[in-house]
This record gives structure tokens, C-alpha cells and sequence, in this order.
């Protein structure tokens, strides 16, 4: 679990407050997934969170790299473009597969898929591409 530091700090409050609370959200999630009670329930509330974060933080954070300019903006807006198709797939398997199923296997099965395939990626996303806007944000100040 990766926890909030001034590392991942942008300076661009919007932008750091979505992060600060996607990663507080995500981990809030994972223990209570670990605990393993109504765990559809968290699936389904994680999965909406999901949703909107990636509908709304990356739509503004594209906005923002827009603005100033930034030389990787199209490279950076196929990666935003790439994680919303993980989310898309995991999303079409869970009501497809897990939501009626009471197979506690391939209930856990798809909370290694999320995390793997969506959940990880996000945050490495976050620590990798997402930090190399600071030194562009630094610069068109
Ligand atoms: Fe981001
Ligand atoms: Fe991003």
C-alpha cells in the first residue's frame, strides 16, 4: 500500500487533492476487502469510485497539461486513455461473472485482477508519469 507523502506532491492543489484522496480511498478499500465482509458491496463501491476518479481526475488533469503546454500530453493522455480500458474490462467481468456468482474463489480471483490490472497501474501512474508534470508545472511558472 502506498501511502500519501510530499513526494507525490505536484504543487498543483487539484491535481495533488485527488491523488491525496485516491490514495486514501484505495487503501481504506484493500483493508476492508482484506477483512473480507459484504465484499460485493465494497466491490461495487470501489468500482463506482473507480469510475469517477478516472472520469474526472483525468479529464482535469489532461486541462491542466493542456495549459501549460506539457510535450508529453498525448503520450500521457493514451496512458489515462489505457487504464480507463483496464477499468472497462474489469468492470464488463464483474457484472458479467462475479456480481451473481457466490464462488468465493472467483470473488478473490477478481480482487487480484483489480488490483493488478487497474488498482497497481493507477498507482504507478501516479509515481511515474504523473510526477514528471512538476518539473513542467515548475517551468511554465
Ligand atoms: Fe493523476
Ligand atoms: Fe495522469
Amino acid at each position: 500500500m502506498t501511502e500519501w507523502n510530499s513526494e507525490l506532491e505536484l504543487g498543483y492543489p487539484k491535481i495533488d487533492n485527488h491523488h491525496r484522496i485516491f490514495l486514501k480511498t484505495i487503501n481504506k478499500f484493500l483493508q476492508k476487502l482484506n477483512q473480507g465482509v459484504d465484499l460485493k458491496v465494497d466491490l461495487e463501491t470501489l468500482l463506482y469510485f473507480l469510475t469517477d476518479y478516472v472520469e474526472t481526475h483525468f479529464i482535469e488533469e489532461e486541462q491542466i497539461l493542456k495549459k501549460i503546454n506539457y510535450f508529453n500530453y498525448s503520450k500521457h493522455k493514451q496512458a489515462h486513455q489505457r487504464l480507463k480500458e483496464n477499468l472497462g474490462k474489469l468492470k464488463r467481468k464483474y457484472w458479467e461473472l462475479v456480481q451473481d456468482s457466490s464462488d468465493l474463489f472467483l470473488i478473490k480471483l477478481f480482487i487480484t485482477n483489480l488490483k493488478e490490472d487497474l488498482i497497481n497501474k493507477l498507482v504507478a501512474h501516479m509515481k511515474e508519469e504523473d510526477s514528471d508534470i512538476i518539473i513542467k508545472v515548475e517551468e511554465a511558472l
